[in-house]
């Protein structure tokens, strides 16, 4: 499978997150000579900088296997009693989406993360009763794109607390040009910056942008990536030069000329272009912010100077 393969599969081959990789580094690296299971990692950022990644290459690092489920998927307690008791001793159990694990299984989780061990109700009225289970210790990796929608019970269990950042343009054209090679295409190292500058921070959207001008160069070019072609390419994709797509301008045309710069609030301007609150909140706000092209104010959402500028308009006077 081509897009499991881009995957990094140990820490070497993982590019940027330094501050992640330096302090995991030291954990998994404590916990193999302790001989112990590491202890439970939550990772929080942004969708698409490596999460899912980060807990493959956990496992890899630590010896051991990876069970991959999500929180909505784990919908009763006997899904996650199913999950946790097939686990070997010192495997790693990936949760995605945690803050998504409905409150009734967090509270199932608790001593299975802090003691290794499950409280289950079997049967029912009169005849219910509790039978513990014993686990073998096991390793949680948690993520989400909100530590905050988390209940702090819940993330105050986890011992490691990672935050991904955005990666730089440097990073991001290494994994383009590591991707180029394990794709077998030639490519200009101008043209893995022009598609890194246009990915904004996200090497899931590097990798997708690098498949489509591949595409590109396969039908149109000869096969190569050079930098007029990427550039090309791009513009026919309509990701404009920051890496900014057709919703980010909607939303950004809504807070201009709708809103009038604003502040205006998030479910307003969810409403206004048709997109969920939490879509436009997880997904597409972060990048915005980080780019210093909205601020959040207690009264809403702002534009800034340097998101008129983009777009070449000019800030009406009220
Ligand atoms: N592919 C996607 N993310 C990557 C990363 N952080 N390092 C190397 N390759 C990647």
């Amino acid at each position: 499978q081509l897009e499991y393969s881009l995957r990094p599969q140990s820490l070497s081959q993982y590019i940027g997150q330094h501050q992640v990789k330096d302090n995991l580094k030291i954990f998994i690296e404590a916990a193999k000579q302790r001989q112990e299971c590491l202890d439970h990692v939550l990772l929080y950022g942004p969708p698409g900088l490596g999460k899912t990644t980060l807990a493959t290459v956990i496992a890899n690092e630590m010896g051991v296997q990876v069970r991959m489920t999500s929180g909505p998927a784990i919908e009763r307690p006997g899904d996650l009693a199913a999950i946790v008791s097939s686990l070997e001793p010192g495997d790693v159990l990936f949760i995605d989406e945690i803050h998504r694990l409905p409150r009734a299984i967090e509270e199932v989780l608790y001593p299975a993360m802090e003691d290794f061990c499950l409280d289950i109700v079997v049967g029912k009225g009169p005849e219910a009763r509790s039978i513990r289970l014993d686990l073998p210790p096991f390793t949680l990796v948690g993520a989400t794109t909100r530590a905050g929608a988390l209940s702090a019970p819940l993330r105050d269990r986890f011992g490691v607390l990672l935050r991904l950042e955005f990666y730089d343009e440097e990073a991001l054209a290494q994994i383009v040009i590591r991707s180029g090679h394990l794709f077998g295409v030639e490519m200009d190292e101008t043209a893995a910056y022009e598609i890194a500058r246009r990915s904004r921070g996200t090497p899931r959207i590097a990798n997708r942008l690098l498949k489509r001008v591949r595409d590109y160069a396969q039908v149109i070019g000869d096969g190569q990536i050079s930098l007029p072609l990427a550039q090309q390419a791009l513009e026919l994709l309509q990701v404009d030069p920051l890496g900014l797509d057709h919703i980010d301008h909607k939303l950004l045309m809504a807070m201009l000329e709708r809103f009038r710069g604003g502040p205006v609030g998030l479910d307003t301007l969810a409403a206004s272009i048709g997109e969920e609150r939490v879509t436009i909140e997880d997904v597409y706000e972060p990048y915005l912010l980080q780019i210093g092209f909205v601020q959040r104010t207690p009264r809403g959402r702002i534009a800034t100077a340097l998101a008129y500028e983009h777009f070449g308009i000019t800030p009406q006077q009220t």
